[in-house]
């Protein structure tokens, strides 16, 4: 079965259209995040991975993309230890969910995702199967991303264009 159908992709894209061509969010192509990998191809990866999961078990799917989206806007340069005060781990799902409060209107359930997607590296716990399903997306794909499987599996002409 093809990772991306017509349908999955035209759903996906009817929960977060708004957001994707926000300035905002386009800036994130602008940001390095694994190697090889920008904040913004990370970001939709993400986001799609957590839809499709969410679709799959019946969960909110629209509040796992749009979670799964927003989850790393924290719109600076991951490798300027000065561009925040303390841990990245900690740090940047706060600046996140500060960037993304501002962009749109957040529910309860997106705010935590955000806040909660690094768990166990976090200090909030994933109170919603949206969220658990975001925090394993963001596992999953950055393991795909750091061992560049994302080349060879060509994801990024179809996820990120
Ligand atoms: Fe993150
Ligand atoms: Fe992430």
């Amino acid at each position: 079965m093809p990772l991306i159908t017509l349908s999955n992709r035209a759903a996906f894209l009817s929960c977060v259209e708004d957001l994707l061509h926000t300035p905002e969010v386009q800036s994130m192509r602008s940001l390095p995040h694994h190697p090889g990998v920008n904040c913004y191809e990370h970001s939709v990866f993400v986001a799609y991975v957590a839809f499709r999961i969410a679709r799959r078990y019946h969960m909110d799917y629209r509040a796992a993309a749009r979670g799964g989206l927003l989850h790393d806007l924290y719109l600076y340069d991951c490798r300027d230890a000065s561009a925040h005060p303390g841990n990245q781990c900690l740090d940047h799902p706060e600046f996140a969910l500060r960037n993304a409060s501002t962009l749109t209107q957040l529910s309860d359930k997106e705010r935590n995702i955000i806040q909660a997607h690094m768990w166990p590296l976090a200090v909030h716990l994933p109170r919603s199967r949206e969220a658990w399903a975001v925090s394993m997306a963001d596992k999953l794909c950055a393991t795909v991303e750091v061992f560049q499987l994302w080349r060879r599996m060509k994801l990024r002409a179809v996820l990120a264009a």
